[in-house]
């Protein structure tokens, strides 16, 4: 995407990020909302957090697997809407400091990533499901709200202020409120000015009908299309035009917090959702929900090892990658572009030995196997690329990828441009022609 400030850059290399939704919900194992969605008793479950005291969290080993697992940046829940702080705060005594583990998990989360190198991020719930104002709104407890909407505000002072560079902010759960009532651009303001370099998501306010789960009924609310550097489709991909956007996905089957008796999504769909990502010009962030402990569990380890390690061979098809669908290519894969190159990462593996492209019009320089780094032999006409020499067997368990050096940015041939189901379809006339004017059957002409 071009217009990007090169500020920003970073997070369009990156491509890959680790959301990471952790607090006293854990202990429930139940996802992160078993407070609401449970409607359980609001004093146990303070009393249950106050409690909470993982001793096994490590922030460091935390980042190491972020690292291996080719992570480029990570996001950590530094307050859901069960409203427990996970650092040292002034506002409240609701938190890991004030309460048993007496400790800061943001700094020691911001610091273990900082010197793993990886860039960082904070999600922040506007909502706080405690407090009697935020339900009842402005409107009933106009002094309530302000000094709520207050806290809220404070609680982000501290942490865009104490904690060093803050690369970005995740904030959820406007709902039901609206950016006027959250004092939303006032909030980016002061963001600007703490944090210059910030990138600000799209959730301070709640105008939008953004669709999550691709029905047009269901909404999510706290999105919004005009505040916010970024966008965050949940739960599905699909590509903002107009502003950088990451989809934060989960590596279950539906919860953020660490849920008991989740299923795992297997390496190859979480891979597969990256390069959707990658393909449509954007960003995936990856969920997982340590346990009560502050555990990652194994099996989200093992995938995100998987991935890591094929990032390793293939990375550069993904970071700073441009987005892809050159020409027609769904009957293999999907496509992405970085400067003259274009990488076809296969979904689906043939015995054939062959690969055919249709529609590039780029002339192809040179053609390498990227997954074993073996070149391969090519015939280029004017609108197909016949790839030759591949083996029988995929190269790896994970998406093999075949990377096209060419002899300028790849662009498609004229009845490629628009996608084939789309545009003119008189584009295909000549190409029906060949065949003859009126078939109707092989061999009989009428
Ligand atoms: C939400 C949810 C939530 C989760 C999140 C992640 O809308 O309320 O529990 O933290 O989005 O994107």
């Amino acid at each position: 995407m071009s217009g990007i400030p090169e500020k920003w850059q970073w997070f369009n290399e990156a491509r890959y990020g680790l959301f990471i939704h952790w607090g006293p919900y854990a202990a429930y194992g139940r996802g992160e909302q078993v407070l609401f969605r449970e409607h359980l008793d609001q004093r146990e479950y303070g009393e249950r957090a106050c409690a909470w005291n993982p001793r096994v969290f490590d922030a460091k080993g935390w980042a190491e697997a972020a690292v291996r697992g080719g992570f480029k940046y990570a996001v950590l829940t530094t307050r859901h809407h069960d409203g427990f702080c996970l650092w040292d705060t002034k506002t409240t005594d609701y938190s890991t400091a004030a309460q048993s583990p007496k400790r800061d998990f943001v700094r020691e989360y911001v610091d273990a990533f900082r010197e793993a190198g990886l860039r960082v991020g904070f999600y922040y719930s506007l909502a706080d499901w405690r407090v009697p104002a935020y339900w009842c709104g402005p409107e009933e407890d106009p002094d309530g709200f302000e000094s709520f909407r207050q806290y809220v505000h404070d609680q982000v002072e501290e942490l865009l202020t104490q904690y060093g560079q803050i690369d970005l902010i995740f904030f959820d759960g406007a709902w039901p409120h609206g950016a006027d009532r959250w004092q939303s651009e006032a909030l980016i303001e002061k963001m600007r000015a703490w944090q210059p370099g910030i990138l600000i998501n799209n959730r301070l306010d709640c105008e939008t009908p953004f669709s999550v789960y691709g029905g047009a009924s269901e909404e999510a609310p706290g999105h919004s299309a005009k505040l916010g550097d970024y966008g965050t489709p949940e739960h599905e991909i699909i590509a903002e035009p107009n502003r950088l956007w990451e989809s934060c996905q989960v590596s279950t089957w539906r919860l953020w917090g660490n849920t008991h008796g989740e299923r795992w999504r297997d390496a190859d769909v979480m891979l597969d959702m990256l390069v959707d990502c990658a393909a449509k010009g954007g960003n995936l962030i990856m969920n997982v929900g340590p346990d009560a402990d502050g555990r990652f569990p194994r099996q989200f380890v093992e995938r995100t090892d998987q991935i890591g390690d094929w990032l390793k061979i293939h990375g550069e098809a993904i970071h700073g990658s441009e987005g892809g669908d050159v020409c027609e290519f769904i009957t293999w894969g999907y496509q992405v572009r970085k400067d003259n190159n274009l990488y076809l990462i296969i979904r689906f593996w043939h015995d054939g030995g062959e690969l055919t492209l249709g529609g590039l019009a780029t002339k192809v320089k040179r053609v390498e196997l990227l997954t074993t780094g073996d070149e391969l032999t090519f015939d280029q006409t004017e609108d197909h690329l016949i790839i030759r020499g591949l083996p029988a067997k995929a190269p790896t368990d994970l998406f093999p990828v075949i990377k096209l050096e060419c002899e300028a940015p790849p662009r498609p041939c004229d009845w490629a441009k628009d996608r084939l189901w789309g545009g003119d379809p008189r584009r295909m006339l000549d190409w029906a022609k060949a065949r003859g004017t009126s078939v109707w059957a092989d061999g009989k002409q009428r």
